[in-house]
């Protein structure tokens, strides 16, 4: 029996952790692997120590320094395999993210970088600007693009800096506010169906998504709400993006306007997980990563530090070829590097019984409890009945679903 041990970088959820903890704890051993879980604590390290962990599931390293610096050194030094490597997150933000699907061809909309409004807090900046800085006319650039446009720092994300403009005397407001934050302005998509796609190794999940509700009723539990072709493209966009940066845990935003399907924002390096947002697609998610995990280790899949980006590019300056063989093409990019056939014989062959034995764990008390002390840890006292009953009702739904499900399959 090879022993695995995946450790676990937190922040403050405690939900989906315990969530994985107990469901690998319940598919015990795997084709001769066993897997055990770690919550990794932060302490001082020697460069040259061996870490205890194969593989690590990161939630953390994109704030704090320290385990950032600690995930450098076991992915260069020791080929720990990272759900994401800080090698691509810290470098390939959402600016290079932008930038590499426009490459590819993808229907981004028209982005513009624009400078800092304020100087930066360094001595010889006044002089550098003044010396090298162009006077830019910012109104001339929002005509341009065309109003309403989206202000947005290149870095974002929960929203930090993000307003939509809809004339100049907001656009000076905007830009006067954002201060030391570098901004994109990028225009507004007049969109009907936000989907909004979570993916999990070898698989992704498209949901809709209604960004103007609270955090708790943005995503839908709706099945079919795009036509068969815009479903498609957006599964590929999202496969293709996470392929094309090797980021195996994230979440991709499109806006669907008609057959068009944009890519607004797809660098998610901690993507929301939470039970009280994901609710009745928080058990797919939890046995997605269960499975992607199990899968790498017990397939010793190697971790790269290169993006071999050519490949992608090759397809790009393909000539004569339509938007849509071209997606054809990176999908197939995408199902090689997720090895996705392999990924689902392996699920066929060696974890069938995941499927009942989530939905047994989700049906019964123990789920029950992991859902109350969520909201308790999640709301203010006196909407803790309210959740609760929000909560159980969405995880009941599913639980309807799925087992219909497993009794035709
Ligand atoms: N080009 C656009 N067209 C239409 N709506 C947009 C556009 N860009 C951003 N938005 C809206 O603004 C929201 C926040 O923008 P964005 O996702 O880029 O920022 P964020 O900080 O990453 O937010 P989050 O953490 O929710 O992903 C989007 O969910 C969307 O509703
Ligand atoms: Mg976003």
């Amino acid at each position: 029996m090879t022993r695995h041990i995946i450790g676990l970088l937190l922040g403050t959820e405690d939900d989906w952790p315990t969530a994985f903890e107990e469901i690998l704890r319940r598919l015990g051993p795997v084709d001769g692997h066993s897997f055990d879980c770690e919550r990794i604590t932060i302490e001082p390290f020697s460069l040259r120590d061996q870490p205890r962990y194969r593989m690590v599931i990161d939630r953390l390293a994109y704030w704090y320094y320290h385990p950032r610096e600690w995930l450098k050194k076991v992915a260069l030094m020791d080929g720990v395999y990272l759900l994401n490597s800080p090698f691509t997150f810290q470098s390939m933000e959402k600016h290079a993210a932008y930038c590499a699907m426009m490459r590819l061809g993808l229907k981004v909309p028209e982005t513009v970088l624009v400078p800092y409004k304020n100087p930066l807090d360094n001595s010889r900046y006044a002089y550098t600007s003044s010396r090298y800085n162009q006077p830019f006319d910012l109104d001339a650039i929002a005509a341009k693009i065309g109003y309403p446009l989206f202000m947005k720092p290149y870095d974002g994300g929960a929203w930090r800096g993000v307003s939509k403009i809809n004339n100049a005397d907001e656009l000076h407001a905007a830009y006067d506010a954002s201060g030391e934050m570098l901004m994109h302005l990028q225009k507004a998509i007049d969109y009907d169906v936000f989907a909004r796609s979570l993916s999990i190794g070898a698989e992704t999940m498209v949901m809709k998504f209604q960004p103007d509700l609270p955090m708790h009723e943005r995503y839908a539990v709706e099945h079919d709400f795009l036509s068969a072709d815009a479903g498609m493209e957006a599964l590929t966009i999202g496969k293709l993006v996470n392929a094309f940066f090797r980021w195996e845990f994230n979440s991709c935003e499109t806006l669907v306007k008609g057959g068009e399907v944009y890519p607004i924002d797809y660098a998610n390096a901690c993507p929301d997980v939470a039970l009280t947002s994901l609710h009745y697609y928080f058990p797919w998610a939890m046995k997605a990563l269960v499975k992607w995990c199990v899968f790498a280790l017990a397939t010793d899949r190697q971790a790269k530090l290169d993006l071999e980006t050519d490949r992608f590019f090759a397809v790009a300056d393909e000539p004569g070829m339509s938007y849509g063989e071209r997606l054809g093409e990176y999908r197939k990019l995408a199902d090689a590097y997720f090895e996705t056939e392999r990924y689902q014989d392996f699920c066929a062959t060696h974890l069938a019984r995941l499927d009942q034995l989530v939905l047994d764990w989700v049906a019964g008390p123990d789920f029950d409890q992991l859902l109350i002390r969520t909201v308790q840890s999640v709301y203010p006292v006196h909407e803790h009945d309210k959740f609760i009953a929000h909560l159980r009702g969405l995880l009941h739904l599913w639980v309807r679903d799925e087992s219909a499900r497993l009794e035709t399959a």
